[in-house]
């Protein structure tokens, strides 16, 4: 069933330019570029769930030396974040856009789209640390339509609510997906940390503690006292990427414009978009699929 799902939302959705149906080979994209050490980082979300701030932090956190103290010359203020920390399913396989994978050094940092049910049954097994991110529906719905409604003509809110709804996403259903990596994420055996866009804007400090306690590269006290946690979350936030050179005017990461991936940040935006009614749909079918799993969105 989750299969078939997915491949329904795969199959009835459009690519990044809105053009063309994806096509039904992505879906098994991931058993031929499973990651193989047993240092590799997977960070996982769904689109406008937060993947690119995710994608600085942990990228920033995890080669933190390398640019200590002051964090000058990082590669974060000259490329986007798209491009440092690549998509296994996106930019691997169906563009080839990153060679010499072997070359990268470890940690090396993967990022990917797809429910942890499709993910390779190795990486299952393998110490490899998985990281998830995840958004309130409506926050994400609304960042989802502002992004597609650049590529789509015509595209209203009321279709892609009613999309959300028939569980057609881009790499399935939400709930579905969310759960998915819940539930792993209670399971002692297989590392994977269930991170909340929410509780990043709310707290970023303890969750950047947090991120890096997790990917075994926890700060020192000494790093503390000097600041480092905070020159990160800088150095990662939404001010600062969204108004560097390169990723106003850079050239195109996962087929789309740089900014295209900075657009207001923050919660609750919903709340100017959506109606009550609207929200309280949405919010009912995910309470629905949620129950009994421990996992809220409030
Ligand atoms: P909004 O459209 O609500 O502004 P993703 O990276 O998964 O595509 O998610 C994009 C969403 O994250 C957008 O939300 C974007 O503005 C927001 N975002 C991008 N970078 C961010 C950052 N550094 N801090 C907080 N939010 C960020």
């Amino acid at each position: 069933q989750e299969c078939q799902n997915l491949i329904f939302s795969l199959l009835s959705e459009k690519d990044f330019t809105g053009k063309k149906p994806l096509q039904l080979p992505r879906i098994l994209v991931l058993s031929q570029h499973t990651p193989t050490r047993d240092s590799d980082i997977i960070l996982a979300s769904l689109p406008k769930s937060g993947t690119t701030w995710l994608k600085a932090l942990a990228f920033a956190v995890v080669h933190r030396n390398k640019y200590a103290p002051n964090l000058e010359s990082h590669p974060l203020l000259s490329d986007n974040p798209h491009n440092l920390v690549r998509f296994l399913e996106l930019d691997l396989y169906v563009k080839n856009q990153c060679p010499g994978l072997e070359e990268l050094p470890s940690p090396r940092i993967f990022a990917t789209h797809m429910p942890f049910q499709t993910l390779h049954e190795s990486l299952r097994d393998s110490p490899c640390k998985v990281v998830y991110v995840c958004r309130d529906i409506k926050d994400v719905l609304v960042s989802r339509w502002h992004f597609r409604s650049k590529l789509v003509s015509n595209y209203s809110l009321e279709d892609i609510i009613d999309e959300y709804i028939k569980g057609v996403c881009f790499f399935g259903p939400f709930q579905e997906q969310v759960l998915s990596y819940w539930k792993e994420s209670l399971v002692n055996s297989n590392p994977v940390l269930f991170m909340r866009y929410e509780e990043m804007i709310e707290n970023p400090d303890a969750q950047v503690i947090r991120l890096a306690d997790f990917l075994g590269c926890s700060f020192s006290e000494e790093e503390k006292q000097s600041g480092m946690v905070e020159k990160i979350l800088e150095l990662c936030s939404f001010g600062n990427l969204s108004n560097l050179e390169t990723n106003k005017t850079g050239t195109s990461v996962c087929g789309v414009a740089p900014h295209a991936f900075f657009r207001k940040g923050g919660v609750g935006d919903w709340k100017n978009h959506l109606t009550d009614d609207m929200a309280r749909k949405l919010d009912e079918m995910v309470k629905k699929k949620l129950e009994g799993s421990g996992l809220k969105f409030e």
